[in-house]
């Protein structure tokens, strides 16, 4: 079977546009089960990373969840303090063997640590040579960090995963990366639940039958935007990938784009703090 409802990367590579979030799983049964009720609701695409110490239970709940390796695409990432050319590889093979996975089909760059990420990134780009992971990508990166990147770089960041919702519509990085090919991913696409009573998604959601949760992920995918929500609900998972039913009308897009202030769950990756 292949994956359906899939955007296509640059090199190729087919990713699905709803994938799992794994933040704040717990590294034993609450992560293998949410892998195995995602991968029954129909997910094949798991967001995990070695920051989240839960990348034994995910590989876990792959091996478990009944579906071959080839029909899931799986995402773990680099985290900062284990970023630098060799520090990079071997945090990949302690990932690797955490996940207990041959390859991996994205791997990224968790937050753009000043004077490392090129260095970083050139690794890498050695293990998407080698074959070890069919993409790789950055996070956290705004359109400063892409263009230095970019000036050194042998191949050029597939995917961009950023924190992107209503209340922080990124729409210059968003046009940005759309120019350079380089995929949107947003993560903490419900910003945590904060906007769910907002008038207009409560509106939207009465008119469709659907849910704010639902409303804030189909404008998403709208805007070309990957989306990785996090549940570990079975209810609110499927809720999250039933999302192919309805169109949201351009005017509809329009008033949702307007809710953005600029709110964020996250740091500014200009002020994270490199140094903890
Ligand atoms: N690259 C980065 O720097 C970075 C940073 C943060 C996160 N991420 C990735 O992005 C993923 C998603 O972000 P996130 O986990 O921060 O936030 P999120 O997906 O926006 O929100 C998750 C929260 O919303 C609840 N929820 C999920 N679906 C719901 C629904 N349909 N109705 C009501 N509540 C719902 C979840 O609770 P229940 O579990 O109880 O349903 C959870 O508390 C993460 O899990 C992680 O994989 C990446």
């Amino acid at each position: 079977m292949s994956l359906s409802h899939t955007v296509t990367l640059k090199n190729g590579v087919e990713m699905p546009r709803v994938g799992l979030g794994v933040y704040k799983m717990d590294d034993g049964e609450e992560v293998t089960k949410a892998i195995q009720s995602a991968v029954d609701a129909g997910y094949r695409h798991i967001d995990t990373a070695s920051f989240y110490e839960n990348e034994e239970g995910v590989g876990e709940g792959i091996k478990k969840c009944g579906r071959s390796r080839e029909e899931l695409f799986v995402t773990t990432k680099v985290w900062n303090d284990e970023q630098g050319y060799e520090q990079t590889l071997e945090a990949f093979d302690r990932s690797m063997n955490k996940l207990g996975l041959e390859y991996l089909d994205l791997y990224l760059i968790h937050w753009p640590v000043p004077g490392k990420f090129k260095e970083t990134w050139r690794a890498l780009e050695k293990l998407y040579h080698d074959g070890r992971v069919k993409a790789i990508g950055v996070c956290n990166f705004m359109e400063h960090h892409l263009d230095d990147l970019m000036e050194d770089a042998e191949v050029s960041p597939m995917v961009n995963q950023v924190e992107f919702h209503p209340a922080l519509y990124q729409k210059e990085l968003a046009d940005y990366c759309y120019k350079k090919d380089i995929q949107l991913e947003a993560w903490a696409p419900l910003a945590r639940g904060r906007y769910f009573d907002a008038a207009i998604l409560k509106q939207l959601a009465e008119n469709y039958n659907k849910t704010p949760a639902q409303i804030i992920l189909r404008w998403h995918l709208q805007h070309d935007v990957v989306v990785i929500p996090k549940s570990s609900n079975p209810e609110r998972q499927k809720e999250n990938l039933d999302l192919f039913d309805f169109d949201l009308k351009s005017d509809e897009i329009t008033r949702i784009n307007e809710l953005h202030n600029g709110d964020r769950i996250g740091k500014h990756p200009d002020e994270f703090d490199y140094n903890v």
